[in-house]
């Protein structure tokens, strides 16, 4: 019976073949343990000399690291693995054998690693977080599927600008000038008004020269946006949807968050509702906590957003920025109109800032004028402002990283492990 190693509990005490690659090896005289993988999993294969051919135990202390095989046994119970059951290895077929392979169990620094991401993604921790992340996006189309979203997809070649003109990659399109899409936010207003609520999931692109464990230049958005939704309601949607993810992967990811050795007790704690302090709150408590430099109107730096971050444990909105550090297209704050009706949610454990979100200036004219004062080029969102020639609405959205969620919730100090193929600063290899 052919199987794999994650399904392979449905086979105890029966004889299956598995496909995958060996990981690492111990051997003795007299036994070997093979770490076998297959990119199901890892699980053990134990190989005792007495009780099989002599080739196949010759093979079994021979056999290089990462290697392909077909390894054939019975599958027993085994309570001291994270998997609950190994294989009695009876036979195996050699598919390919590998010479040198370069990522050794030794350590190997960064930059090494990276080098060889093609082969790094091989290893438990690498493959635990790439399970982490695709359990964070099926749970994303869970959540908005359950709550009555339509996943709307803009496009990627665009011709304007939502989120500032100095972080744009340019390109040609024929004899146009376009850029690469830093958020589909604009293009999903206007499908919110078309279907009510909407989200998108896909790449987005920051020409933004920043060299940080919190930056990459291509990263891959989620962007919610809701027709009749204030602020205040899509605050709702971001802690539930935030929750749902966190506690799908806490359900989900058992033994990827063990690999990973994550603190799981951090993210038990995770559910709605999420706590919210104000910009201005923010900055006197910030002032208090010693730190001299930051005066109202600044934005905030890692730092500031660790501390604030520290002080409550869990997600923390910060509300209502100063309209001047925010995006053109955001809604004053009737209370204070040099705010806006804004939210950046700060993930804790220092992993900064995750979602990004507002309502919108659903005035015409307010929006004509801060394309304006924002030296935009009306011309090109002219589409933008029909929205509010139309059957303009109240509307709100957002935009959730998704690297930096994975960057958290697995617990990896830098969102370069949590792309597959991440694009850097300084790197587009491999
Ligand atoms: O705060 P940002 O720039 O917001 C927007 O783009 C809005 N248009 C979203 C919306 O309202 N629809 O980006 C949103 C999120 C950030 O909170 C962060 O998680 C992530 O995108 N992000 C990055 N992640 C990795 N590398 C970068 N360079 C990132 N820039 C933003
Ligand atoms: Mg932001």
């Amino acid at each position: 019976m052919k199987t794999t190693i994650n399904e392979a509990k449905k086979y105890l005490n029966q004889e299956v073949t598995i496909g995958g690659w060996l990981h690492n090896k111990r051997s003795s005289g007299k036994i070997a343990f093979l770490q076998l993988r297959d990119g199901t999993g890892f699980m053990q294969g134990v190989v005792v000399k007495a009780e099989v051919s002599e080739e196949t135990f010759q093979l079994a202390k021979d056999i290089t690291q990462e290697s392909s095989l077909y390894v054939t046994g019975t599958i027993t119970e085994d309570t001291r693995s994270d998997l609950g059951y190994e294989m009695q290895v009876q036979s195996i077929e050699l598919i390919d054998e590998a010479h040198d392979y370069p990522i050794t169990p030794k350590n190997h620094g960064p930059e090494f690693l990276m080098d060889h991401r093609h082969l790094w993604l091989r290893s438990k921790k690498q493959h635990a977080v790439m399970k982490i992340r695709n359990e964070i996006i099926r749970a994303t189309y869970e959540f908005f599927n359950e709550n009555n979203f339509t996943k709307i997809d803009p496009p990627i070649l665009t011709a304007s600008a939502p989120e500032g003109t100095s972080e744009l990659f340019h390109t040609k399109y024929f004899d146009e000038d376009a850029f690469l899409s830093q958020s589909g936010q604009l293009y999903m207003e206007a499908a919110a008004m078309a279907h009510g609520k909407v989200f998108s999931f896909g790449p987005t692109f920051r020409a933004e020269k920043s060299k940080t464990r919190r930056h990459l230049i291509e990263f891959w958005m989620i962007e919610p946006e809701m027709a009749f939704y204030n602020h205040a309601d899509s605050l709702e949607v971001q802690e539930q949807y935030v929750s749902h993810v966190v506690q799908s992967v806490l359900k989900n990811c058992k033994i990827e968050l063990k690999a990973l050795d994550r603190d799981t007790s951090k993210l038990e704690k995770v559910r709605a509702p999420f706590p919210r302090i104000t910009y201005d709150d923010a900055v006197t408590f910030l002032k208090e906590q010693g730190f001299d430099d930051i005066e109202w109107g600044d934005d905030f730096g890692a730092p500031h957003e660790t501390a604030i971050a520290n002080h409550y444990d869990l997600p923390v909105f910060i509300i209502n920025y100063p309209t001047k550090i925010k995006p053109f297209y955001m809604q004053p704050n009737p209370e204070n109109e040099n705010t806006v009706l804004c939210a950046d949610l700060i993930a804790p454990e220092g992993y900064g800032e995750i979602i990004g979100g507002s309502e919108r200036i659903n005035d015409l004219e307010l929006m004509e004028q801060r394309i304006t004062e924002h030296g935009l080029d009306a011309e090109s969102y002219s589409y933008y402002l029909d929205l509010r020639r139309y059957g303009s609405v109240p509307h709100s959205g957002f935009g959730l990283g998704l690297e930096r969620t994975v960057a958290w919730i697995s617990g990896v100090e830098h969102v370069r492990e949590t792309s597959p193929f991440p694009r850097l600063l300084n790197r587009l290899y491999p």
